[in-house]
């Protein structure tokens, strides 16, 4: 039996999810499935369907990857990332059917409250990657986000309640999370939402990243990787969306190159990674991406080793760059 756990390096932006399940089914998703008992309950009463269940918290991970073992299930997979990634970078438009959201972190306080994953944009992602008519249901024991969810819902022309009414109060038909059973324990009341993606087409406004061929940029400098290392201090760069920190400087211990730690933020991705500059012969220089971590070659790598390499020529008068296959725009001093 193939590990339910899906390592998120080796997912294509987008994913085919029939490839990763072995068939063709009805993706069904959970968002912080948390102890997994729900998605493995949805797993077994619904054969017929490919369950994927999203966590940013690896011992929620395991838990699950374990009850999923225990019960011999083929048809659920899990997978540790945002879901905001998962449903940008890995689900194409219509890739999914339903989506199921129990008792989401409420991030109660003020300074919070940009935390909080549901909001009108974030139904809109979802719209975006969810066939028509495909099926919403979210679940909440906490007052205030539930009046935030019921407004989201309700401003958002991209759902529309299966319900009555924008939520109901008790639902009897589902099987209990554990922070439901806290929820009612504690004496709170939980607000249901069920809800379907409207049947007219959803503007995609939220595009899957792209990847771009391995870049690099070859230089030409009297320097060496010594007076290069002495020039160097931490900088920033940004440009639309994309914000670039780069960090530390190493020198590797036997070979002729630097490795500078870099931190890119460009939604719905954020990678940490190394660039390299690397001496080839005196007065001849590569800079690339490092293989380390299995880092995505996104537009925001484009910059970060675009702005390395303009960097390095204004250390020097002499010092420019022979060729490279980036962007134009990876090279614009505009910061
Ligand atoms: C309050 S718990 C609810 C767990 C479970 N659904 C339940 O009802 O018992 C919220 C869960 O969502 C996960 N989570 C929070 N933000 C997330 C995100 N952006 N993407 C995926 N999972 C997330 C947390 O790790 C946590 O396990």
């Amino acid at each position: 039996m193939t590990s339910s756990l899906l390592q998120i390096q080796q997912l294509r932006w987008p994913t085919a999810w029939a490839d990763t399940f072995g068939r063709e089914a009805p993706l069904l998703i959970e968002i912080g499935f948390g102890s997994g008992h729900f998605l493995v309950d949805m797993a077994q009463k619904r054969p017929s369907a490919n369950l994927l269940g999203v966590e940013i918290s690896l011992p929620a991970l395991d838990k699950a990857q374990r009850k999923i073992k225990t019960l011999g299930l083929t048809n659920v997979r899990v997978l540790q990332s945002d879901a905001r990634y998962l449903l940008q970078a890995l689900c194409s438009p219509d890739a999914i059917a339903e989506v199921f959201i129990n008792f989401p972190d409420p991030w109660p306080k003020a300074r919070q409250l940009h935390r909080r994953l549901i909001s009108v944009e974030f139904l809109h992602l979802l719209a975006t990657r969810m066939v028509p008519n495909g099926r919403l249901e979210i679940a909440t024991d906490h007052a205030d986000y539930a009046l935030a969810i019921t407004e989201a819902l309700e401003s958002t022309p991209y759902f529309r309640s299966r319900q009555a009414t924008t939520f109901v109060t008790a639902d009897h038909e589902r099987l209990r999370t554990k922070y439901e059973q806290i929820g009612l324990d504690e004496g709170r009341t939980c607000h249901y939402y069920k809800f379907a993606r409207v049947e007219t087409a959803v503007p995609q406004t939220y595009p899957i990243p792209k990847e771009f061929p391995m870049p690099h940029t070859v230089l030409q400098s009297p320097l060496g990787l010594d007076e290069i290392e002495a020039g160097y201090g931490r900088f920033q760069f940004s440009q639309d969306d994309c914000h670039i920190n780069f960090m530390e400087m190493f020198r590797a211990k036997e070979d002729s190159s630097l490795f500078v730690e870099t931190y890119i933020k460009e939604e719905p991705v954020a990678q940490r990674l190394g660039l390299v500059i690397r001496q080839r012969e005196p007065g001849n220089f590569v800079i690339s991406l490092h293989e380390l971590g299995f880092p995505r070659p996104t537009r925001g790598v484009q910059l970060a080793i675009g702005q390395l390499a303009t960097w390095l020529v204004g250390l020097n008068d002499e010092t420019h760059i022979l060729h490279h296959n980036l962007l134009p725009e990876a090279l614009s001093r505009k910061s």
